[in-house]
Formats: structure tokens, sequence, C-alpha cells
């Protein structure tokens, strides 16, 4: 889009002046492009952000959905405390084996456990499994199955869990009702199921940035 680049400029700016330099998670990012893989990696300061609310809730049980090449999921495991731990979620096995090699270079692999394998699956498998719920849920998996996997977090939630879902806006893609875009298609879907839900209040956020414009939704599990 037209501003994108002004954006990015900001972003530098913000960057430049409120996060420390680390050369570690600047070698992810190297190692995620050194791959080929797309600039998919959540920014620098929605990494700090994702960090400062996982520590602002005390989350000890972090979920994430779609590892990529780990970079989110190093920014999560740096908000734990001792004994925490973070489950994320990978379908490709490409970016599974590069995420564990970010993991061991950030010096956070005791912190993470990747699960390998489609999301759904996985995540059916905790919910059989009944395993204690997740305190901070960070949903970056395909959108088109965000409609789905809302449902599974939801039973791996409790009264207080904070769900985040990534790339709910998409340059405002996310207007287009033709049904074309399965992407577009799957993210309406989700957020139609938002409305009036019994479980959960809800909010989003449109961002401008690195990623160009985009946004979040944020929900919380109602007590
Ligand atoms: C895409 C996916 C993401 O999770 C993201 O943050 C940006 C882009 C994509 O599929 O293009
Ligand atoms: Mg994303």
């Amino acid at each position: 889009m037209a501003n994108d680049e002004f954006y990015n400029e900001v972003d530098l700016y913000l960057e430049a002046r409120l996060l420390p330099k680390d050369p570690v998670l600047d070698d992810v990012i190297g190692a995620q492009d050194a791959a080929g893989l797309p600039p998919m990696a959540v920014s620098p300061l929605q990494g700090a952000f994702l960090k400062m609310l996982a520590q602002s809730i005390g989350a000890r049980r972090i979920l994430e959905l779609g590892t990529f090449a780990g970079y989110s999921t190093v920014w999560l495991a740096r908000a734990l405390p001792d004994g925490g731990k973070v489950i994320t979620l990978e379908h490709q096995n490409v970016n599974a084996d590069l995420s564990e090699k970010n993991f061991a270079r950030a010096g956070v692999s005791h912190l993470i456990e990747i699960r390998r394998g489609k999301a759904f699956k996985s995540m059916n498998i905790m919910i059989n499994d009944g395993v204690e719920p997740f305190d901070l849920i960070f949903m970056d998996a395909d959108k088109i199955n965000y409609p789905v996997y809302i449902h599974q977090v939801l039973l791996l939630s409790r009264p207080g869990t904070v769900i985040v879902a990534d790339n709910v806006v998409r340059e405002g893609r996310i207007l287009d009702d033709s049904g074309k875009d399965p992407s577009v298609r799957g993210v309406r879907t989700f957020l139609e199921k938002l409305t009036s839900h019994p479980q959960v209040e809800s909010t989003a956020l449109q961002t401008v940035g690195s990623k160009g414009h985009d946004g979040f939704a944020m929900m919380r599990v109602k007590s």
C-alpha cells in the first residue's frame, strides 16, 4: 500500500528508541530470510508488546498456533517466569526445524515445546488429554481455520485466559464480503463467532508499521 514505507520508517524510529539492541532476535530474522521465508513474523515492537502482555497477566502457560520461524515464540518464552512453558504448534517441518535452531540460538529451547503437525490435531490431543488450561494464547496459524481454532482454543482456556489473534485486518481486505479470498473468509467467520459470544469479551486494534496495515483481535474469557 501507498503508505507502507512511511509506516516502516516510523516503526524503525520507535524501535531505535524503545527496544534494546538485540542481535539474537536479529539473527532469528536473518535465519528466516536466509531460508527464503516471507516476512510474516510479528514486528519487533509487536513482539515486545506480546512479551509485556504475557508478563502483565503473569502467563505461565502460553500456547501459540503457527510457530513459523519462531520469532514470536522467542519473545513469548522470554516473558515466562521460572517453570513456565510455551507450547507452539507448527504444521511445516521445515519451519519447525528452523525454529528449533532459532530457539537454541536464543537460549530458550528449554522453555519451548514445539508440536509438529496440524494445529487442529495437536489441539484435539491436548483437549482429550485434559491438559492444564493456558493463560495466554497467540493465534497466528492459517487464517482459513481461525473459526475452528477459536472453538478449540476456548476448550484449552479458563476464565481470565487472554487470546490474541494476528492478522485480522489485512490492509482492510477484511471488508471484502465476496467470499473469494479464503483467508479473509476465515477471519470474517471467526469475528462473527465472537459477536455476542457467551464466553468471551473481545476487541481489536488496527495496526500500521513494518508489516503494513493489519490488526490484532483480543479476547478475554469471561468469569
Ligand atoms: C501472512 C501471515 C501472517 O501470520 C502474517 O502475520 C502476515 C502475513 C500471510 O499468510 O501472508
Ligand atoms: Mg501473523
